[in-house]
């Protein structure tokens, strides 16, 4: 096995302890969802979409752990580095870059490293196009626009 389906595994194993079966459902869409978007994001970047890949998968998972959004992108850091510590797998520079891109995923109106950016990118993505039905929330309607000229969409 790859280590991204390892650690999509060891990823399905916390969701899955999720009580509310809609909430499980809705949090699994998205960390796969954003999974993809980052992986096409950092392959067009020239980027490592492993690690894109991973990173996505881990960005909101201290939210679903907990039920609460406060501070989830910097808990989630520190959450990802303990998972990646288990699964055992990256090095200290790759762990570093997963965890940063979790650590700044939130910081929408500011621009971090372009593995940060990738994740960012990512999740306004999956938020603006999982359904085009609802409209784009005006934190998020700047980079969006930005990433619709920059793929042509
Ligand atoms: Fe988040
Ligand atoms: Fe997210």
């Amino acid at each position: 096995m790859g280590r991204l389906k390892d650690l999509r595994a060891m990823v399905d194993a916390e969701l899955n302890r999720m009580e509310n079966p809609d909430k499980r459902i809705s949090a699994a869409n998205h960390l796969y969802g954003v999974s993809l978007a980052a992986t096409m994001i950092a392959r067009r970047r020239g980027l490592d979409p492993e690690l894109a890949a991973m990173a996505a998968m881990l960005h909101d998972l201290h939210a679903y752990k907990t039920g609460s959004y406060d501070d989830h992108a910097h808990r989630g850091a520190e959450l990802a580095r303990k998972i990646l510590a288990d699964l055992g797998q990256t090095d200290e520079r790759e762990t570093d870059l997963i965890c940063s891109a979790v650590y700044h995923h939130d910081d929408k109106l500011v621009v971090d490293g372009p593995m940060d950016e990738v994740l960012k990118d990512a999740d306004v993505i999956h938020h603006c196009m999982n359904d085009l039905s609802k409209a784009v929330k005006d934190k998020e309607k700047a980079r969006f626009e930005a990433l619709c000229a920059e793929f042509g969409m």
